[in-house]
C-alpha cells in the first residue's frame, strides 16, 4: 500500500482519525484490522488510534482476521521481550495453530510458522542455536564490512552517476544490503538480485510470499551442498562446522534467518536515514554547523521510523494481565516497536531530539535482541557515507512533501527518493577497495569476507566537509 505522507519531522504530530471514520477497517466483532489497505495507509495514525481506544495493549486482527494483541507501550514491550517464561517465542503455542485456523497458504506462515531456528526457541535450545549465529557473525567487524560496502557502493553508483539523477531507493538502498550479505554468507554474487526480490516479497505477506519463501530456502540448500564440497571461510562455513552441532535443516534455516533479518531491516535503515538527511532542516543546520553526525541521524531514525515496526511475536505460556488486558494462554502478542518508541509516557514531546538516548526498541531487547545490530549499522553508515562522497551536490529532485511511504503490517519505509547531483562519468575509473583486501604475501590466505584488515576511513574533518558541501 502506498500513500503520500509528510516527511519525518512532520510525522511527529501524527493526526488521529476521528472515531467512526469510515477509513477504519473493522473485523466482524468490531476489532481493528492491522493488515490491508486501510490499516497500511498510515500505521502511526493507526497506533495512536489504538492507544487512545485501548491503552498500552490493543486487540487487533491479522490476515484472515486471526486475533492478536498489539503491544503499544514502551514499558509493556520491554516486559514482554524480557520475560520469556511468560511470553514464549515458540509459535506452536498459538491457539490459532492448535485449532487449525491458519490456512496452509496464509501469508503469515513464512514469518510465524515454527522453524528450527533460534527465533522460535526458548531457554537452553535458544542459547545453543543463537551461539552458532553470534559466533559466526563475530568474525565480521566494521572495517572489513566497510570495505565490501565501499566496493558495492562504487559499483551501484557507477550505474547511475553519469545521469546526474537517480532514485536512491530503487537504485541504491534496495540493492546494497543483499549484495553485502550474500558476500558475508558465502553466496555467489549473482544470487543477489533475485534474492532481494524474494525476500522483499516474503516480508510483505503477499499471495506469492509462500513461493518466494521456497525459492529462498532452495537457494540456501544449494549453498550448503556447495560448501560441503568446497569449504571456505564465511558465515555458511562457520555454521556447518560450529560446536553447537547444527543439523542440515538448522543450518539452512539459520542462513535464511540471517539473510532475511539482515536485508529488509538494513534496506529500511538506509532508506529512512537518507530521507531524513535529505529532507529535515534540523539535520541540515546541525550537520553543516558540525554538531550532528551520521550516527546521530541513524539514531533519530531508529526512534521515529524503525526498520521493523511490528515483530511477530510472542505467545503467552499462561493466563496473565498485561497493560490492563487479560491475555489467555496461547494468545499471540505483536511487539509494537514503532508504537513503543512513540509512547507519550516516555516521549511526551516527540519533536525533542533523542541524541545519545539509545533506549529505543528498534533492535528489541532480552534474549532475542538483534545480534546483527552492529553489522546493520555498519552497512548503513558506511554505505551512506560513501554515497555522499561519490555524488557531489546531492539533493532531492521533488518537494519533500511529495514523498510517499510504502507500508505493510511489519514495516514502513519511504517508497522512492528521486535525487539529482553533478553528473560523473569517471566512477568506473576510480580505485575501489578489492573484496579480498590487499595483495598478500606468498600463499597466505585472504581474510574471510568482512574480516578486519587495516582500513582507510575518511577523517572526521573530511566527513564534516562533505556534510557541509551537501547541505551548506
Ligand atoms: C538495522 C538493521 C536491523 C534491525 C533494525 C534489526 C532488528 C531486529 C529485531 C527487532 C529483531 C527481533 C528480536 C525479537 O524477536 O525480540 C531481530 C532479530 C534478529 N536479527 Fe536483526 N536487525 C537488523 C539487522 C540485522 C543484521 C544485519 C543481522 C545479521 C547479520 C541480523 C540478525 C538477526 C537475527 C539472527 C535475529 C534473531 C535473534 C534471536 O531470535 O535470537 N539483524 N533483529
Amino acid at each position: 500500500m502506498t500513500t503520500p505522507r509528510p516527511d519525518v519531522p512532520q510525522d511527529l504530530s501524527v493526526p488521529v482519525p476521528p472515531p467512526g471514520c469510515p477509513a477504519h477497517d473493522l473485523g466482524p466483532d468490531g476489532t481493528h484490522r492491522l493488515y490491508g489497505p486501510v490499516a497500511e495507509t498510515d500505521p502511526p495514525a493507526m497506533y495512536e488510534l489504538l492507544r487512545r481506544e485501548y491503552g498500552p495493549v490493543a486487540p487487533v486482527l491479522l490476515h484472515g482476521d486471526l486475533p492478536a494483541w498489539l503491544v503499544l507501550g514502551h514499558r509493556e514491550n520491554l516486559e514482554v521481550m524480557r520475560t520469556p517464561s511468560l511470553f514464549s517465542r515458540d509459535s506452536r503455542r498459538w491457539s490459532m495453530f492448535r485449532e487449525h485456523r491458519v490456512p496452509d497458504d496464509s501469508p503469515l506462515r513464512p514469518m510465524i510458522g515454527w522453524q528450527p531456528s533460534c527465533v522460535f526457541a526458548d531457554g537452553d535450545e535458544h542459547a545453543r542455536l543463537r551461539r552458532a549465529v553470534t559466533d559466526g557473525l563475530a568474525q565480521f567487524n566494521r572495517h572489513g564490512i566497510r570495505r565490501h560496502v565501499t566496493r558495492y557502493t562504487h559499483r551501484l553508483a557507477a550505474t547511475f552517476a553519469a545521469r546526474g539523477e537517480a532514485d536512491l531507493i530503487r537504485d541504491y538502498a534496495e540493492q546494497l544490503p543483499m549484495l553485502v550479505m550474500t558476500r558475508l554468507l558465502g553466496m555467489p554474487e549473482e544470487s543477489g538480485p533475485r534474492l532481494v526480490a524474494a525476500c522483499l516479497d516474503l516480508m510483505k505477506g503477499t499471495e506469492t510470499a509462500v513461493a518466494s519463501n521456497d525459492f529462498v530456502a532452495d537457494s540456501l540448500r544449494a549453498l550448503v551442498r556447495h560448501k560441503r564440497e568446497q569449504p571456505g571461510r564465511d558465515f555458511a562455513d562457520s555454521l556447518i562446522t560450529h560446536g553447537s552441532g547444527l543439523t542440515e535443516d538448522e543450518i539452512v534455516h539459520h542462513l535464511r534467518l540471517v539473510l532475511i533479518a539482515a536485508n529488509e531491516t538494513t534496506v529500511n535503515l538506509v532508506a529512512n536515514t537518507l530521507r531524513l538527511l535529505l529532507t529535515d532542516r534540523r539535520f541540515r543546520a546541525s550537520l553543516s554547523g558540525g554538531q550532528m553526525t551520521l550516527p546521530d541521524a541513524m539514531e533519530q531514525v531508529l526512534w521515529d521510523a524503525p526498520p521493523v515496526s511490528v515483530i511477530p511475536g510472542r505467545w503467552a505460556t499462561g493466563d496473565t494481565v498485561l497493560g490492563g488486558q487479560h491475555i489467555k494462554a496461547g494468545d499471540m502478542l505483536l511487539l509494537g516497536l514503532a508504537a513503543g518508541n512513540t509512547d507519550p509516557r516516555i516521549r511526551p514531546d516527540r519533536a525533542a531530539p533523542v541524541h545519545g538516548n539509545r533506549s529505543h526498541l528498534a533492535f528489541s531487547s532480552g534474549p532475542h535482541e538483534c545480534p546483527g545490530r552492529d553489522i546493520g549499522r555498519a552497512i548503513a553508515e558506511a554505505g551512506i557515507d560513501t554515497l555522499l562522497t561519490l555524488l557531489p551536490g546531492l539533493e532531492l529532485s521533488v518537494p519533500a512533501a511529495g514523498l510517499s511511504t510504502t507500508a505493510a503490517w511489519m514495516t514502513e519505509r519511504v517508497t522512492a527518493l528521486p535525487v539529482r547531483f553533478t553528473p560523473r562519468r569517471d566512477l568506473d575509473a576510480l580505485p575501489v577497495p578489492s573484496a579480498g583486501g590487499r595483495p598478500r604475501a606468498g600463499g597466505q590466505r585472504p581474510p574471510a569476507p568482512g574480516v578486519a584488515e587495516p582500513a582507510t576511513t575518511p577523517t572526521a574533518t573530511a566527513r564534516r566537509a562533505r556534510w557541509t558541501s551537501l547541505f551548506g
